[in-house]
């Protein structure tokens, strides 16, 4: 962990994305300026928090999905987030109990409760690395990914809902092309993206909120996020609404299209 025993500044009077979804989740991570941001977003875009619920419904089913179906054993998880049960370790340890994972953020919000992403089972391993997805060499740099990762094996690069939070200044796709090139071959990016192709009003009103609030976000369309993807064999049903990929039954019924605006996609470098 980077910044070690250093004192952490959470700037608890300004909003937060991971504590704002936290928020959003119905978890108890959260502050009063966070609050009032992700009611904003809200009053925006109602579907909102489905949204985020449905966000995590893809990423437990992918998870499963990558463990079962393609044999991953270790996933790279960058934009992890406020712990919040299943954690992706516990979804892929509860199918192979060796499964190791490396979770990744940059916000200290996430550091301060990374202890609760730490306990894994015995037989499997996790780690957290302080790093920022806008600077993919110096998180592939950091001693514990090699430590804990065997980057000889293919590993799965989750990023799930976090390069909205990269607008293209910053050159995410740069960014993820150089994270996929340090994987081997058989290796796998499981992404997800909020987009404004369904409901573009009430998007960009839930974007202005997050703006208001001094965080950056960047919502994309189906051809803005699909060169994330360049270089990969995307994976059917390609880059879908997160609710139409591989579904199962929804724990919270069957919401519409503009609700989950949402895009999820696997991809596998060949
Ligand atoms: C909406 S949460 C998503 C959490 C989790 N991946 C999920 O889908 O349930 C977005 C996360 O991305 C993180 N994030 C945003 N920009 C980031 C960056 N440049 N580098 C690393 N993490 C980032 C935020 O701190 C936050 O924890």
């Amino acid at each position: 962990m980077g910044r070690g025993r250093q004192i952490l500044d959470l700037r608890v009077d300004k909003p937060h994305s991971a504590r704002m979804y936290d928020y959003l989740l119905g978890g108890k991570t959260h502050y009063p300026a966070d609050r009032e941001a992700a009611v904003k977003a809200t009053e925006g875009w109602p579907g909102l928090p489905t949204a985020a619920r449905a966000n995590r419904a893809f990423l437990h089913r992918a998870v499963r999905y990558l463990v079962r179906q393609a044999g991953v054993r270790q996933f790279l998880d960058i934009g992890t987030g406020i712990p919040t049960s299943p954690n992706l370790h516990e979804v892929a340890q509860a199918e192979d109990p060796s499964a190791r994972v490396v979770y990744a953020d940059n916000d200290p919000i996430v550091l301060a409760h990374a202890r609760a992403l730490l306990r894994g089972t015995g037989q499997g391993r996790t780690a957290y690395l302080d790093a920022d997805l806008r600077q993919p060499r110096s998180l592939l740099e950091q001693p514990e990914l090699a430590a804990t990762l065997d980057l000889a094996e293919p590993v799965a690069l989750t990023i799930i809902a976090t390069v909205h939070f990269v607008p293209d200044h910053h050159d995410p796709f740069g960014a993820v092309a150089t994270l996929m090139e340090a994987l081997p071959s058989g290796s796998f990016l499981l992404l997800s993206h909020a987009t404004p192709d369904f409901s573009p009003e009430e998007i960009n009103k839930a974007v202005a909120a997050y703006h208001a609030g001094g965080i950056e976000a960047q919502v994309r369309t189906h051809r803005g996020i699909l060169p994330f993807f360049d270089g990969l064999d995307l994976l059917d049903p390609g880059l879908v609404l997160i609710t139409d990929w591989h579904p199962d039954t929804s724990p919270f019924g069957t919401p519409t299209d503009s609700d989950v605006s949402f895009y999820g996609g696997l991809a596998k470098k060949p």
